[in-house]
């Protein structure tokens, strides 16, 4: 039997899984206490990790097939299904996705079939005086449901609403938070809006969250505009609240890794060149939202 040791955080989601090195390979035993501990914290942090690129990739393929990101010129150099985030700029070029998750989201949810999870792992952390910069804040759509009153469950059960990514970046740009070019009319083409339910049930778990991101929704099945429109408001801002909310303050070497479905995350872009951030990214593929 392997010593790992599960730590929940105070908060709903998020937990420091002890005592496993991620660089070897895991026996079934040791694994399937990992996958319980991500169907019950969804949010899972391994510290001190010393990984390869294959390491991590191998790791992540323990959960499912890896889903390679649309923005190919981000890739990591030799490893197509590695993401690299960062705002390190070499030959006048960014060498990663600056501004990923500036607001709050749930990864590719504008796709008809969104990844079931992200690994997130940390080669290079701005710090200022000491203290890291740059922290990721993770926020349980699961409990946002759980608390909503009885009679909105009961409405918005078997309901849809229209997820655009198109929407999504027009609203960061106009907040200031977007570098991305509009998209060309290939790229557009290739994400149209799409349906998903507004209340999504855990394919591993059978819990129910709220799937609504703030900017990105529009319009629910059945109901008015009028109606719809403050109700997508007032979902977006539940699930984001602080008491739903951990705060990840990222160390070099950690290894996170998150559920799509219960929650959502942010990253905090409070630093700037000379401070670099580096960051791998590999993605779990997922099932279709029901
Ligand atoms: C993301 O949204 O995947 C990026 C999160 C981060 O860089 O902290």
């Amino acid at each position: 039997m392997s010593d790992l040791r599960i730590v929940p955080s105070s908060a709903p989601v998020g937990a420091v899984v002890e005592n496993v090195d991620l660089s070897t390979a895991l026996d079934d035993a040791t694994f399937a206490q990992i996958e319980a501990a991500y169907a019950a914290h969804a949010v899972l942090i391994f510290r001190d990790q010393a990984l390869t690129p294959e390491q991590m990739i191998a790791f992540t393929r323990r959960f499912g097939d890896i889903e390679r990101y649309l923005r190919t010129h981000y890739a990591h150099p030799d490893h197509p299904e590695m993401l690299l985030i960062s705002n390190i700029v070499e030959e006048d070029r960014n060498i990663g996705l600056a501004d990923a998750g500036a607001t709050w989201h749930t990864d590719m949810s504008y796709v008809k079939v969104p990844p079931r999870g992200s690994v997130l792992y940390a080669r290079e952390i701005p710090v200022q005086d000491g203290p890291p910069l740059g922290d990721t804040l993770f926020a349980s759509t699961g409990a946002a449901y759980d608390d909503l009153s009885q009679a909105t469950k009961d409405l918005l059960d078997g309901r849809r609403t229209t997820h655009s990514y198109e929407g999504k970046h027009a609203r960061r740009a106009a907040l200031g938070k977007s570098n991305r070019k509009p998209l060309s009319a290939e790229e557009r083409d290739a994400l149209p809006p799409t349906d998903h339910p507004v209340i999504r049930t855990h394919a591993q778990t059978g819990r129910k969250c709220i799937y609504v991101v703030d900017g990105e929704c529009v319009g629910i099945s059945g109901l008015a505009d009028t109606e719809a429109e403050p109700l997508l408001s007032d979902l977006a801002a539940r699930c984001t609240r602080p008491e739903y909310t951990y705060s990840h303050h990222w160390q070099v070497n950690d290894l996170v890794m998150w559920d799509n479905c219960l929650v959502q995350h942010l990253a905090i872009q409070d630093y700037a060149l000379p401070q670099r951030r580096l960051m791998w990214r590999t993605t779990i593929e997922g099932t279709a939202p029901a």
